[in-house]
């Protein structure tokens, strides 16, 4: 039996901008047919490592291989493998939205008929057919990245990577791209989705890897990250207008949120619930009503990567 290679193995992975080290040693794996989140705050390398993959950066140190070809020695054969979207717009004002998809295809040699039908397809699933013969300069942003998800699929890759691709587009599009980027997964492509929306991030990823200051935090399925979180959130609502100020102390540290109707509270995990619930009462707070549920994925990344309040 043959054991497949990783779909994209980084190794030691560094890049130096000068003295500013955006990749500090990067390894790790990314399983084949994977649906795989790279989150992380700004500048925290998510993109130069994409750029790493495809060519377009060029690492300092170490190694990254796609299907087991390293994307320097076996440039030809790393680079077919890959697609990605961009998360700069980057399209040629000259030629029109069809002519850059046949462009795009010439470089890996797809002509034909299939590969015509092909880029009808995508013109189609991406709601570019009214636009196909339009300049690229005559687009909105959200055309633009459109087109930028078709220059990526161009050739079918097997790893379809995602920079950020729903920022700043509109809902139609985020969810017209989520069910075409489901239906790739569902065929065996593995995708690699940047993104700062961690509710989408939560809903779409098997796995998550987590990036900061240009290293690896962690990497773990996405039901390992939420349920090995050490918080769960229990969410009180009170009467109109009852402030939090007397709350008792072991509140106090605990709470994380308020507003009009209620406030939050983030607890640990071995904390006893009647304990909170006497703390509770002994606030004096008048409760209407009490709701519990484990830590989002945003929350988890907050705590990870320090970014919280
Ligand atoms: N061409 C470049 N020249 C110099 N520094 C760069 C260059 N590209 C990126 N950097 C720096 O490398 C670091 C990592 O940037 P990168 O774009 O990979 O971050 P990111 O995780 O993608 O962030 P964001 O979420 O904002 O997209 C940043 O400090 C950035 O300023
Ligand atoms: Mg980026």
């Amino acid at each position: 039996m043959s054991i497949k290679p990783p779909a994209v193995s980084f190794q030691q992975v560094q890049k130096h901008y000068g003295d500013l080290p955006a990749l500090n040693g990067v390894t790790f794996d990314v399983r084949p047919g994977c649906f795989f989140g790279l989150l992380g705050p700004n500048g925290a390398g998510k993109s130069t490592l994409i750029n790493c993959m495809s060519g377009l950066v060029r690492p300092t140190g170490g190694q990254v291989s796609v299907q087991g070809h390293d994307v320097i020695k076996d440039y030809r054969q790393a680079r077919r493998l890959v697609g990605v979207v961009p998360q700069e717009l980057i399209a040629d004002p000259f030629f029109s939205i069809r002519e850059l998809l046949k462009i795009q295809s010439g470089y890996f040699s797809l002509r034909g008929a299939a590969q015509t039908r092909w880029i009808d397809y995508l013109l189609d699933r991406l709601a570019l057919k009214d636009k196909a013969d339009a300049l690229t300069h005559e687009l909105s942003g959200g055309m633009k990245r459109r087109v930028l998800i078709a220059m990526a699929l161009v050739h079918k890759p097997q790893v379809v990577v995602l920079d950020e691709p729903t920022a700043g587009v509109d809902v139609d599009l985020r969810k017209t791209l989520w069910e075409f980027t489901k239906s790739l997964h569902r065929q065996g492509h593995t995708i690699i989705l940047t993104t700062h929306y961690l509710e989408e991030a939560e809903a779409l990823c098997e796995d998550v890897a987590i990036m900061k200051g240009g290293e690896l935090k962690t990497l773990e399925s996405t039901e390992t990250l939420l349920s090995r979180h050490n918080y769960r959130y229990l969410r009180v609502k009170t009467g109109q207008g009852h402030g939090t100020e007397s709350l008792v102390d072991p509140l106090q540290s605990r709470l994380a949120d308020q507003d009009g109707n209620g406030f939050l509270l983030r607890l640990e995990k071995d904390l006893a619930l009647n304990d909170v619930l006497a703390w509770v009462a002994q606030s004096g707070v008048s409760v209407q009503g009490i709701t519990s549920r484990d830590a989002t994925l945003e929350e988890v990344f907050l705590d990870l990567t320090g970014e919280t309040k």
